[in-house]
């Protein structure tokens, strides 16, 4: 009985089949027990002996068992801790990053180089009062210009900026001892627009501003001309035609030779050749005199760029609202640009 216990917890593979075998000798309905049981019906003579025996081969069934089970044990420990080994060799596992919004890099690329040019970066609120964002412009109540920018009024006084040139008449009111201003004034500008693939109730501007003595429109000219080749790259020309706006005079758009084709059936200039991309103009008399600058001492350029134009134009985007709807797809593309 002892040697085929002692096989079969030998055999045994598993956990499992150990305690089979252990059921099976030393359990309640197992040989062993029986034979302790029938201990009373022997004799006195016999009973010690077949006792001792018993108990003998039960020990040593049970210290087999135990010293199997102790095995497994440590052999399942050991197989655990191999599995949860640390491979620290491993590469790790990239996390994505973010990174700033292609609306953001351009409008720092601008801010680097306007500074260099000797431009401070200057700010002001998107609730705007009429008085900054028309009437020192030179659009007084009633003129047929504000027609030009549909706006979103909060009460009559109070609006949401309709262009960034607001700031270029904070600016100017705020110059103390009325020196010279050199600003760029980035930001979020509102319009009553429908939005569309070119159109968007809100986009991004960035207003330039030089007041001083003696500031030309040739200045005007050979700043454009600095951003279009730092934005376009230097093969790209500028011209300038005359436009409106009521707070500068005289009043043009600057245009860029388009790179793409130049030629008939371009999507991108319908075959003119140019592209329009801002405007600008020498600050009004009226707008200088109004932020309490003598219009005879003082003159000034100003023109207001559109930052999601000029990244589409740059990328070769073809809807606005893809600024806004942050599909990561889109952003990613611009993370290297
Ligand atoms: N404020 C004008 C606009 O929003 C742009 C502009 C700025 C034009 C400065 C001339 C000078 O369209």
């Amino acid at each position: 009985l002892k040697t085929e216990a002692l096989q079969l917890v030998e055999q045994a593979e598993d956990a499992k089949a150990l305690q089979d075998v252990k059921v099976q000798y030393l359990g309640k309905k197992g040989p062993i027990t029986e034979v302790l049981r029938g201990m009373g019906k022997l004799s006195a003579e016999e009973r010690p002996v077949i006792g001792q025996l018993a108990n003998e081969v039960r020990e040593s069934i049970q210290g087999a068992i135990e010293e199997k089970q102790a095995r497994f044990e440590k052999e399942a420990l050991e197989k655990q801790l191999s599995e949860e080994t640390i491979d620290v060799t491993m590469p790790g596992r990239p996390e994505p990053a973010g990174g700033p919004h292609l609306l953001t890099k351009i409008i720092e690329d601008m801010e680097d180089l306007f500074i260099g040019m000797g431009f401070n970066v200057a700010e002001g609120p998107e609730v705007e009062q009429d008085y900054y964002n028309f009437e020192a412009l030179n659009l007084p109540k009633g003129h047929p210009a504000r027609d030009m920018q549909d706006s979103f009024y909060i009460t009559e006084e109070l609006l949401l900026r309709t262009h960034t040139s607001s700031v270029q008449a904070r600016t100017m009111e705020n110059s103390e001892g009325k020196g010279p201003v050199k600003i760029i004034c980035p930001g979020v500008v509102y319009r009553r627009d429908t939005d569309d693939a070119t159109h968007s109730h809100q986009f991004t501007q960035a207003e330039g501003l030089y007041v001083d003595k003696h500031v030309r429109m040739s200045d005007l000219k050979g700043v454009l001309n600095e951003f279009a080749k730092h934005m376009f790259g230097d093969e790209r020309d500028i011209r300038l035609r005359p436009s409106f706006f009521p707070f500068t005079e005289p009043s043009v758009e600057m245009d860029i030779s388009c790179k793409v084709c130049g030629g008939e059936g371009c999507s991108v200039c319908k075959g003119t050749g140019w592209i329009e991309i801002l405007g600008a103009g020498m600050v009004h008399p009226n707008v200088l005199e109004m932020a309490g600058y003598d219009s005879k001492e003082y003159t000034g350029f100003a023109f207001g760029i559109g930052v999601e134009r000029i990244a589409m134009l740059k990328y070769g985007i073809e809807d606005i609202r893809h600024f806004y709807t942050n599909d990561v797809r889109f952003l990613n593309q611009f993370h290297k640009a």
